[in-house]
């Protein structure tokens, strides 16, 4: 039987994103998915945005060109968090998701609305968590005189970035650096990183906060050692790793 719109494999990662900004994390997924570089089939089935109808973020309209169902919740015309986060979650169910993924999504979410999406909800974040929760990794990474920095994607939970590190991705931090080169080339990884990362999760489907149904994750994968692009396992030292 031809699929449908409505209709996916059944092995298929239903996938809804969220952002509030450029959304390049947004848009390197999709790359990812329709140049076929994942090891695992994961749909987009849409992209969502908080911000005010009148100014919608830039990334909304670089997916709806990429032909990607989008959606604006604007918080302005709720009258409450509650009822912002009621909408976001209406949106959000239609697209029934497996996973949801935070890219650039810069809004605190309540613990109800965490609990509603427990075990399918993941972020990306700019520093190697637990490391530098919040605001301006990067400057703080240099103040600190770090020599590794990098991006973690994470299970989401009430904790403001704190949620179980499903995998890094690192970068060296050289002298010189800025917070601006620091944060380009962290971004480099994170456009590697995101898409490898929901390759991996949708290859064991999401069960939990931390595990998958086939195999706990181990304590956190690393890009280039654990995992490639793809979300291929990579073996070391002839075992491969969970
Ligand atoms: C990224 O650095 C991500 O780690 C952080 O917000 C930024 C979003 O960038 N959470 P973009 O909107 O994906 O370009």
């Amino acid at each position: 039987m031809p699929m449908t719109e409505v209709e996916s494999a059944p092995s298929e990662l239903q996938l809804v994103v969220l952002i509030s900004g450029r959304g390049s994390n947004a848009l390197a997924i999709l790359d990812a998915i329709e140049q076929h570089r994942l090891c695992a089939e994961i749909r987009m089935r849409a992209v969502i945005a908080d911000g005010p109808i009148e100014q919608p973020p830039a990334g909304l309209q670089r997916m709806a060109e990429r032909g990607i169902d989008t959606a604006l919740v604007d918080p302005g015309s709720h009258a409450n968090r509650a009822g912002f986060e009621h909408a976001l979650a209406e949106v959000i169910e239609s697209y029934r998701p497996n996973l949801i993924a935070l890219a650039g999504f810069m809004r605190v979410l309540s613990a109800d609305f965490v609990e509603q999406f427990a075990g399918r909800m993941v972020n990306i974040h700019p520093s190697l968590l637990p490391l530098y929760r919040g605001l301006n990794t990067h400057q703080r990474a240099i103040d600190a005189g770090d020599t590794k920095h990098g991006a973690s994607v994470h299970w989401v939970t009430a904790e403001l970035d704190g949620g179980p590190v499903i995998a890094h991705a690192e970068v060296s931090v050289q002298s010189g650096d800025t917070a601006d080169t620091l944060a380009t080339r962290v971004l480099t990884q994170e456009h590697r990183l995101y898409p490898a990362c929901l390759a991996l999760l949708a290859q064991n489907r999401v069960s939990s906060q931390h595990e998958t149904t086939s195999q706990p994750m181990p304590q956190h994968w690393l890009l280039d050692r654990d995992f490639d692009d793809t979300g291929r396992r990579l073996a070391v030292a002839g075992h491969a790793r969970r």
